[in-house]
């Protein structure tokens, strides 16, 4: 016989069929339930992806880290906190078995094969050194995958380990090789949280172990994201270190809204500010006399809890009550919700639509922008834009719409 790749005689080569492939099919997971076993990194690398494609999911595991139980507290997953059962397997589509441990991952991958259940099993890959050795902070965008940077996307599947954050857009974990090691370091707000002194060290150390690290995050990592304190800390040890951009959401998220956070003839700059902290707090340094005259469009970000007291401030210093605000949660993901009002409505609006973190509030003219209601401009000078909607701040008119 001859090769048919080569062309060859039978005597100096014989045919060789490739190697076995896996056969790789997309499914329709939307509304479908899907059962993973594990609460850590394995998980993550699922969990993501698997509510980007909309699927039912439950988490099954004692423990979990932070992104999981964030997760589950925004209703957007199920964690019930036990061991395997074989009961689980009942009535779903699919199982990822991902608790790292390889015994347990086994058990799991054969009762489903019993079943004619698939099953994705994360145990038994080994983790990949590359010996690059350095660390590479990447802003990931708001949330939706496709908000992330070329750049960002090349770093991490050049990586050996991914260092996540809960609002990065994590579905494209799915999509790394099985030898990459994801380690989960979320913050909750109020609840479980990585101290940053630990992030640090987690970078350090694995890059020290000759890893390719992403210290991937929301966003963009200088932005409200400790990205500073990330870059402080590896090149104090020596770490080779570098920064990759991200698109933020403080101005991402009112975007996909439909809101430009300048506008020509309306406002003239943009204001972004943590409400981490209520105004009366003594570890606010924000001066808000300042905010509730300059003019720009506000921004606040981390601001849910806090938006009462941050807009009994605003109105306090003179604020036009009337002025616009909205608020948007879980921006450029499946769930966004919206809730639009003005300054002296928003807090109670946001409260009783029982929106949750993340959300960005936006407050100035801007934020409720109607591009049905805008005239197209015509000239640099045309005034009318202008008068389609009303200017931000203390004492200024209010023009009629
Ligand atoms: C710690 S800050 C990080 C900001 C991030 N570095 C950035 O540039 O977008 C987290 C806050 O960002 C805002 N945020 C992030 N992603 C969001 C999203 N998809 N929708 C609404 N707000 C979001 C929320 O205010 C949240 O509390």
């Amino acid at each position: 016989m001859s090769d048919v790749r080569t062309g060859v005689g039978a005597a100096e080569l014989s045919f060789e069929p490739s190697s076995r492939q896996n056969y790789w099919a997309r499914v329709d997971l939307a509304g479908r339930a899907v059962v993973v076993f594990g609460g850590g990194g394995a998980a993550l690398r699922h969990v993501g992806a698997l509510l980007h494609a909309a699927a039912s999911v439950t988490v099954i595991s004692r423990e979990a880290e932070a992104t999981v139980d964030d997760l589950a507290g925004r209703g957007l997953l199920t964690w019930e906190q036990r061991e395997f059962d074989e009961g689980d397997l009942e009535h779903v589509w699919l199982a990822i078995a991902a608790t790292e441990v390889a015994t347990v991952d086994g058990r799991i991958a054969r009762a489903c094969e019993q079943r004619r259940l698939w099953c994705i099993r994360e145990s038994g890959g080994e983790h990949h050194v590359s010996g690059v050795g350095r660390v590479t902070l990447v802003g990931g965008g708001p949330g939706d995958p496709g908000l992330m940077t070329i750049a960002g996307l090349d770093a991490l599947r050049a990586a050996d380990v991914v260092v996540a954050d809960r609002l990065a857009p994590l579905s494209v974990l799915a999509g790394l090789g099985p030898a990459v090691k994801i380690i989960d370091v979320g913050k909750v707000p109020f609840g479980k949280a990585t101290p940053q002194e630990r992030i640090n060290r987690i970078l350090i150390e694995h890059a020290q172990a000759g890893n390719a690290v992403v210290r991937f995050k929301g966003g963009d990592s200088f932005l409200f994201g400790r990205g500073g304190e990330e870059l402080i800390a590896c090149v104090a040890a020596g770490v080779p270190v570098s920064v990759i951009p991200g698109v933020t959401s403080a101005f991402a998220v009112p975007a996909c809204a439909g809101i430009p956070v300048t506008h020509r003839g309306v406002t003239q700059g943009v204001t972004v500010v943590s409400g981490h902290v209520p105004p009366d707090d003594p570890a606010s340094t924000v001066d808000y006399e300042a905010l509730a005259r300059c003019g720009t469009t506000l921004v606040f970000l981390m601001a849910v809890s806090t938006l009462p007291a941050i807009a009994e401030a605003l109105l306090g210093y003179g604020m036009a009550p009337e002025t616009a605000a909205v608020t948007i949660a879980d921006g450029t993901l499946a769930q966004q919700r919206t809730v639009r009002g003005t300054l002296s409505t928003i807090a109670k609006d946001v409260a009783v639509a029982g929106l949750m973190p993340p959300a960005i509030t936006v407050i100035g003219s801007v934020a409720d922008f109607d591009p049905a209601a805008m005239p197209h401009r015509t000239s640099p000078d045309d005034p009318s834009t202008a008068a389609m909607i009303r200017p931000v701040g203390a004492n200024s008119d209010i023009t009629s719409r």
